[in-house]
């Protein structure tokens, strides 16, 4: 290496290892200054004889343009350098994770109210929806309950204004109602069918809804769901019930060994009537009898309001408790926990 390769050499080393401007003008300063080393050289060219010169001359501007090269390189490497190192520093964490808008979803007693509708959709039930705010006349007198009569005492209910005196108006205590209403309609809207001795087509319906009574503890609330069951026609009996309520609970809890119970009893819309049991083969509660439903045969009286002759018209009728089939289905064992609203408990049914 000649003396002049050897000092761009030094010079490069040189401004590499200087880590600030400061430092590298201090660098510059030791080879292009007033007293530096291609400053002097070039001084000293004035020494030599002319024909050496033009050669030695050209070869020391080479060199000066060398180190010139490698102080700009440095110069910009010190600035790039810095520059990463301030955005660096003044960098903005945007990874944070937002806060996350919580996935909705139904309540468990809306599942089950559209899982009821469906079951039933596929037997060829409609859904009828009825007003919460009922009279007297549909809750009680048209379902063969009139004023005074004893089974009205384990439906005390939430009287509200409106109404008349004859026909107040109070808090639906359960969803019967709705067969008056529903099947009154049904009867309307085929008139003169009927009338003309033709055969109505069977009034199949159900009804899910809120009911209210005064009631409340861990398996009772002054509000609780209610969906009632009406299939009325010419030919309908007893035995459709069993069949259509039992193919109903089986498919609802996905249980083809589950046993029903139709348990003697009494409703004043309903003769025969009965209540409902079943029994799980397996699981926690295999072997309980646990109460679902009241049911039983559309009594000839509520026929009759409904419309219809009770000797050619018959049908059956239930009502059940989908807060119930809510807590079995999933375990749960204190109804109030429904109508809480906390979201840990309710995100579980998402
Ligand atoms: N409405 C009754 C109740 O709330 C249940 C029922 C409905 C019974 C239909 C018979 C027929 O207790």
């Amino acid at each position: 290496m000649n003396e002049l390769d050897a000092l761009v050499e030094s010079a490069r080393a040189q401004f590499a290892q200087a880590a600030t401007p400061a430092d590298l003008e201090n660098a510059k300063a030791l080879f292009l200054g007033k007293a530096g080393r291609i400053t002097e050289l070039m001084k000293s060219l004035g020494a030599l004889p002319v024909d050496e010169k033009k050669a030695r001359g050209a070869a020391i501007n080479q060199a000066k343009q060398a180190v010139e090269a490698a102080l700009t390189d440095r110069r910009q490497a010190l600035a790039d350098a810095e520059l990463q190192a301030q955005l660096r520093a003044e960098a903005l964490d945007v990874t944070l994770s937002g806060r996350q808008r919580g996935h909705g979803g139904l309540h468990p007693v809306s599942l089950t109210l559209e899982r009821i509708e469906s079951i039933f959709g596929s037997m060829g039930f409609e859904v009828a929806d009825g007003p919460e705010i009922e009279s007297d006349w549909f809750n009680f007198t048209a379902l063969n309950t009139p004023e005074d009569h004893p089974a009205r005492s384990m439906h005390d209910t939430f009287y509200v204004e409106g109404g008349s005196d004859k026909a107040p108006n109070l808090l639906r205590t359960h969803t019967s109602p709705m067969q008056i209403r529903h099947a009154v309609q049904h009867v309307k809207r085929h008139r003169s069918m009927i009338d003309a001795g033709l055969q109505m087509p069977e009034i199949r319906v159900i009804a899910p809804g809120r009911t209210y009574r005064v009631d409340s503890d861990a398996t009772h609330s002054p509000m609780f769901h209610q969906c009632e069951g009406l299939w009325v026609g010419e030919n309908v009996s007893f035995k459709d019930l069993k069949y259509v309520f039992t193919d109903f609970c089986r498919t609802f809890f996905e249980s083809d060994d589950l046993v029903l119970r139709f348990r003697p009893s009494f409703f004043p819309f309903t003769e025969p009537s009965a209540e409902i049991d079943i029994q799980f083969q397996q699981g926690p509660l295999a072997g309980r009898w646990l109460e679902v439903a009241g049911s039983g045969q559309v009594h000839p009286n509520v026929v009759r309001n409904m419309g219809l002759d009770p000797e050619r018209y018959i049908g059956f009728a239930f009502g059940m408790g989908p807060d119930r089939l809510t807590m079995l289905r999933y375990g749960v064992n204190d109804l109030r926990l429904f109508f809480d609203g906390d979201v840990r408990f309710l995100a579980q049914f998402r």
